[in-house]
């Protein structure tokens, strides 16, 4: 058969393999087969660009350079729900219904409240052509790419079903407790920073630029509202009913109910059972069924009139505080941590729970022996909400007692200024090392700024500086960090290429295989490119992307060091936060004295030939603007090739622009500027080959 009718059947194939699994539940091939067929349609993609399809099966992998978000407006406006804690609201919601239809019968749909980020999809002819986050309810970010990758969103429905040629349907994207589970797990291993709850891993994921790290991380969808003109009918719940025919996920835990009690009943066999459910749901939504009724009651300002949401009280229990420590973490940033009485709470015991930072501590005024109020939310760690208030005779009785006893505790685990009229304050200097704190602008966190010295932040550098996105040295993680450094071998990250067989050895082990790993793997890390270095060196806020945007600038790191605020600050992406830490970090001693024995031991500290090859001055002096949606290169790309070549990147159009580097879709208003001002517009194609001239 010919290579292009093979596609064709391939996609089709597996547009029916992905309704069987998803929508039926009963796939009639393995995970296995399907991967098989998945990886002959790539196969022959990759050797016909010209039957490039957004929608095929295959997108679903995701592309490392594909995704710029650019804001679109909604066809209508998203807007949110009313919420309630409280079922006298719940009550009052339904008689407002009741009002507001003039005594006519209604039934309310009963749906659970996913706990994740909401999204419109669009579709075209059956096809997927659109996905935009919520944003500010008016315009949000065209997400399309990443959300091609959840495999529960159908990229094109069955021919022939009874979906309108247009319609929307809105849902929420959210991350599985199996992915979430598995991605902290992954983080921990890599020293990078835990997600708090699935809500904000779907939401960080969803907008990673890399589509291919989202295909990843397993996020799922559920979809809840059908929108557009010609949907099947006046039922909300019908109309979902036919979009599961479509082959869209929908919750199968909603129901129709016509009296109040049974709205209750609904939400509190759902407030226990939803434990059981794979995904995080924090409340219900009542939803008024008739489409009519719905248009009759219509809007307030923010909400509509015909829906409500009730959420679930997070589970609290009562305990007594018995001190507060402060924990210093791998970045320096300092946490209260409330040490309490054991208490039982959603099903486990707690016994510790965070106070966050300053500000969340103060405005709890704790006293040691306070009763206090422990919560378990989204959040998987506990935090205390607040005091208890019991009856005022009781509480003078206790809380004098029990201060008398525990300050003493406390002012042996801590400096005494923590406590003053027994109020617990927050501490001023690093409980650890004894630095004061600093706190940085925007942050809500006091920082230990003794980078060099103070124990945690030191592991907490060489933990980065090992970690896979910058020196990737994987044969060993943190605990083994802890281990060298507790042992005297190491006190940062450069007494790594100096450790010995000898060394780390245990000796009483015969075989030294791991051992030799270890170095091996060090070892190996010398050939690692400059950008990763320059990003394992941990520069305060120079990311993986800043120093990516820095090595290809500046090209090594003698130049990097170097640079003024201003030859940094002119950089698209380096703004004053990050150019002030690198001034500050190359004007500490202890810093350069590291750097130089990195180089010494031969890691990489310029950009390789091939990078350096690639740079020019063939836009010296020109004042170039990006617009649109590119093929070949991100958006980033782009900004990057333009400095290479020592151009400049602006944002917005001005006399002074000598050209715009056009994609598809570029905004209407930059477009009218630019011919007004006679502007040159480049394609892609042109601005390359302007580039290889
Ligand atoms: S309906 C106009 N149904 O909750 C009605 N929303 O507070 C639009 N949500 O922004 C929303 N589960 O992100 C609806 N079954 C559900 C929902 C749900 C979760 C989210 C959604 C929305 C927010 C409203």
């Amino acid at each position: 058969m010919d290579e292009i009718k093979r596609i064709l059947q391939l996609r089709e194939e597996l547009h029916q393999h992905n309704y069987r699994y998803y929508v039926e539940n009963s796939p009639v091939i393995s995970d296995q087969e399907f991967d098989f067929l998945m990886h002959e349609l790539q196969d022959l993609e990759s050797k016909h660009p010209e039957m490039a399809d957004a929608n095929s099966p295959t997108q679903r992998v995701g592309s490392d350079l594909n995704n710029e978000f650019e804001t679109v407006a909604h066809t209508r406006p998203m807007l949110s729900l009313g919420n309630t804690y409280n079922r006298q609201e719940v009550a009052d919601f339904w008689q407002r219904v009741s009002e507001g239809l003039m005594g006519a019968p209604f039934q309310i749909c009963c749906e659970l409240k996913f706990d994740g980020l909401s999204i419109s999809l669009h579709y075209e002819d059956g096809c997927l052509v659109r996905a935009v986050t919520r944003g500010d309810g008016a315009q949000g970010d065209d997400v399309t790419a990443n959300i091609r990758t959840i495999r529960s969103i159908p990229l094109r429905l069955p021919a022939g079903g009874d979906y309108p040629r247009q319609f929307e349907i809105r849902g929420e994207v959210l991350m599985p407790w199996s992915s979430f589970d598995r991605l902290n797990a992954e983080r921990e291993q890599d020293g990078e920073p835990l997600f708090a709850n699935p809500r904000n891993a779907a939401s960080g994921t969803l907008k990673s630029k890399n589509s291919s790290t989202v295909a990843k991380r397993g996020l799922d969808a559920y979809l809840y509202y059908l929108l557009g003109d010609g949907i099947p009918g006046d039922g909300h719940y019908q109309n979902l009913e036919a979009a599961a025919r479509w082959g869209f996920q929908i919750s199968k835990n909603m129901r129709l109910v016509s009296t109040l009690d049974e709205v209750f009943a609904y939400i509190d066999y759902w407030d226990k059972e939803r434990r059981n459910l794979p995904v995080a749901t924090d409340g219900v939504v009542l939803k008024v069924n008739s489409l009519a009724q719905q248009k009759s009651l219509g809007m307030t300002a923010k909400s509509p009139r015909w829906a409500i949401a009730y959420k679930f009280q997070a589970e609290q229990a009562e305990t007594t505080l018995r001190q507060v420590v402060f924990q210093v973490g791998r970045t320096g940033a300092v946490t209260p941590v409330a040490n309490m009485d054991p208490v039982q709470l959603a099903g486990t015991q707690v016994r510790r729970a965070t106070l966050h930072n300053a500000e969340v501590m103060a405005s709890l005024d704790l006293h040691v022996g306070d009763r206090v109020l422990v919560e378990k939310g989204g959040e998987i760690i506990p935090k205390i909400v607040g005091k208890a208030v019991p009856p005022a005779p009781e509480r003078q009785k206790t809380t004098d007692k029990q201060r008398s006893t525990a300050e003493g505790k406390v002012n042996c685990q801590l400096t005494t200024d923590t406590i003053q009229n027994s109020r617990i304050k927050f501490v001023e200097y690093c409980p650890v090392c004894g630095s004061k704190l600093v706190r940085y602008e925007g942050e809500a966190a006091y920082y230990c700024p003794n980078e060099t010295e103070c124990p945690p932040l030191i592991l907490g550098r060489i933990e980065h500086f090992i970690s896979r996105k910058a020196m990737n040295i994987n044969s060993f993680g943190p605990e083994t960090v802890d281990d060298y450094y507790h042992r005297g071998l190491i006190h940062d990250a450069a007494d790594l290429y100096e450790l010995t067989e000898e060394q780390i050895a245990n000796p009483f082990a015969t075989d030294r295989k791991g051992v030799r790993k270890i170095l091996a793997s060090i070892e190996q890390s010398k050939q690692v490119p400059f950008e990763r270095v320059l990003f394992a060196i941990g520069i305060r806020f120079v990311g993986e992307i800043a120093a990516k945007t820095l090595a290809r600038y500046y090209g090594s790191m003698e130049k990097v060091a170097e640079a003024s605020l201003e030859s940094l600050t002119q950089i698209n992406g380096i703004g004053e936060a990050i150019a002030s830490s690198i001034i500050r970090y190359f004007a500490n001693s202890v810093n350069r004295a590291f750097v130089e024995r990195l180089r010494g031991y031969g890691l990489q500290m310029e950009i390789g030939e091939q990078q350096k090859q690639a740079r020019s001055n063939k836009l010296e002096g020109q004042t170039i603007v990006i617009s649109g949606v590119f093929q070949h290169h991100s958006r980033d790309e782009y900004k990057a090739l333009i400095e290479q070549h020592g151009g400049k990147n602006v944002g917005s159009i001005s006399a002074k622009t000598n050209f715009v580097l056009a994609g598809e879709n570029m905004g209407p208003a930059k477009l009218e500027k630019a011919q007004k001002l006679g502007i040159r517009i480049m394609n892609e194609d042109e601005f390359l080959s302007l580039l290889e001239t």
